[in-house]
C-alpha cells in the first residue's frame, strides 16, 4: 500500500458530542479531508435503527476502516456494538463464502479518561489498553482485516484545550493523512505498540 491512496471510512461514535471536549476536536481535524468518509453514527441513528445495507456497502466502497470513540466501560459505546452485531454479518463479513473485508486495514482511535499509567499491571486499570481492544483486534482478524496499532488518546480529563488536545488533533490528522497517502512505514508498525506513540517513527 506504500504511495498508494486509500478510501478512509471513519465510524465515529459520541452519544453526546455537544459535551465532547477531546473527541469533538479530532473529528473536527479529519472532516473535509479527501478520501477520507467521516460517519456520525449517533448523528445518522439516533433512533439506534441500523441501515444494514447501507453500511455494507460504505465498507465495501473504503480501503481502511477506523472505529473512532471514547472508551466506554473497556469498550465502544452502545452504538457501535449494535453496528458489529448487524453489520459484520456471516456470509458477508466472515464465514466460508464471508469475505467482502479481506484484506483492508482497521484501525481503533479512542480517547481515555485514565491516564496511560492507570493502563498496566501496576494501574488501576490492571490491564493494558492493547490487551483491552483485543475484542477489536479479533474482530478484525476473523474478518481478514489487518490490525493496526490503535490510536489512543489517554487522560483526557487532564488535558488542556489550547495545546494538549490541539496537539493531539494535529496527530490524528497526520496519521489519517498518511494512512491514506500510504505515507506509514508499514515495516516498522510492529515497533510500535500505539500509533501515536512515535509518529516520527512511522511517518
Ligand atoms: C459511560 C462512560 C464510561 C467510561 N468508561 C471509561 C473506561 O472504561 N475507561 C476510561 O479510561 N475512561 C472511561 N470513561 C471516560 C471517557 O473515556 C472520557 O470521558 C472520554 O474519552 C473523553 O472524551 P470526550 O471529551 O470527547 O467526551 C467513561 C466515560 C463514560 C461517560
Amino acid at each position: 500500500m506504500l504511495g498508494t491512496s486509500n478510501q478512509i471510512l471513519i465510524l465515529f461514535a459520541h452519544p453526546a458530542l455537544e459535551k465532547s471536549r477531546v473527541n469533538r476536536h479530532l473529528i473536527q481535524a479529519v472532516r473535509g479531508l479527501d478520501s477520507v468518509t467521516v460517519h456520525d453514527l449517533y448523528e445518522e441513528y439516533p433512533d439506534l435503527h441500523i441501515n444494514v445495507k447501507l453500511e455494507q456497502n460504505l465498507l465495501l466502497a473504503h480501503d481502511i476502516i477506523v472505529f473512532h470513540h471514547p472508551f466506554y466501560w473497556y469498550s465502544s459505546p452502545a452504538i457501535l456494538k449494535e453496528w458489529q452485531d448487524l453489520v459484520l454479518q456471516h456470509g458477508f463479513a466472515y464465514g466460508h463464502e464471508g469475505v467482502a473485508l479481506r484484506g483492508k486495514k482497521f484501525l481503533s482511535a479512542i480517547t481515555t479518561g485514565g491516564s496511560d499509567k492507570a493502563y498496566c499491571r501496576q494501574g488501576y486499570n490492571f490491564f493494558t489498553i492493547r490487551e483491552l481492544l483485543v475484542p477489536f483486534e479479533q474482530t478484525a482478524r476473523l474478518c481478514g482485516m489487518e490490525y493496526l496499532p490503535p490510536f489512543v488518546v489517554h487522560g483526557t480529563h487532564q488535558l488542556r484545550e489550547q495545546d494538549q488536545i490541539a496537539r493531539h488533533a494535529e496527530d490524528y490528522r497526520r496519521a489519517i493523512v498518511a494512512l491514506r497517502d500510504g505515507a506509514i512505514a508499514w515495516d516498522k508498525l510492529s515497533q510500535v505498540k500505539l500509533l501515536n506513540e512515535n509518529l516520527a517513527l512511522i511517518l
